[in-house]
């Protein structure tokens, strides 16, 4: 019985792969449009109240992920592990209604298909990760104009997202001076490639979820880091039917 609804990386591209390592891979962004909300088992907003709700019960800190744009209201973002002054549950419980968007970095563990999306992307790239990125509402404060490091493949799960994708890459220019190529609004079952460093933002237009694949450029582009992806454990195969068997034998 599978737990994954992970989609292999060849239907992903709307191109062959040779094509997309050739002309794409690092250089051009694409989009590929989805009619099906092929990406809603990724990760459901079922799944993210109940992980928002653990937070500093009983004393425990246990969201090692969150980040939370412009939690105090002055930019930047607020990092949950890393904050001196950690806020309560309920602090970050209004910044999520007042609009702030929340990052789960490192969130591949959190259900085997985005375990095992990610590796179909390691056949690729190297070692990588999800970020899920959750809004409230419409206009979220999100992140300016900027560009990031590594190959990203963005699956639109919930919800529509405005792009705003620039012409020039990180090297060429700084961010205030990057001229637009394209807006483009995207929404379920939509994914985005954006090579590297290539300038982007993103503007809410509804509450939303969205997942950041990201991935190193080979096995071991960073020094110290797992040079394979552990395999996932199955710990309940098989368990439900022992469960119902015993449930059966019992009554
Ligand atoms: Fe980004």
């Amino acid at each position: 019985m599978t737990k994954s609804y992970a989609i292999p990386f060849e239907e992903l591209l709307p191109m062959p792969m040779e094509e997309f390592l050739d002309e794409y891979k690092g250089k051009k962004y694409f989009i590929a449009r989805s009619e099906e909300p092929r990406f809603a088992n990724h990760f459901s907003w079922r799944e993210l109240e109940i992980y928002l709700n653990g937070d500093g019960r009983n004393g425990h800190k246990r969201m090692p992920q969150l980040q939370i744009v412009n939690m105090e209201g002055k930019g930047g973002r607020y990092c949950h592990k890393k904050a001196r002054r950690k806020v309560e549950l309920k602090a970050i419980h209004g910044a999520w209604w007042r609009g702030c968007s929340f990052i789960l970095t490192l969130s591949e563990f959190l259900n085997e298909t985005l375990w095992t999306q990610c590796e179909e992307f390691e056949r690729y790239y190297g070692i990588g990760q999800a970020n899920l990125y959750c809004s409230s509402k419409a206009d979220a404060d999100c992140f300016p104009i900027h560009a990031d490091g590594t190959d990203n493949f963005l699956f639109h799960v919930s919800g529509k997202v405005r792009w705003f994708i620039y012409n020039e890459f990180q090297h060429e220019c700084k961010p205030q001076e990057a001229t637009l190529k394209q807006v483009i609004d995207l929404d379920d079952g939509d994914l985005l490639y954006l090579p590297k460093k290539l300038y982007h933002k993103v503007q809410t237009l509804s509450p939303r979820i969205s997942i950041s694949f990201h991935f190193n450029e080979s096995p071991d582009w960073v020094k110290g880091r797992p040079q394979k992806r552990m395999p996932w454990l199955d710990y309940t195969s098989g368990i439900e039917e022992e469960v119902q068997r015993v449930l059966k034998n019992s009554s």
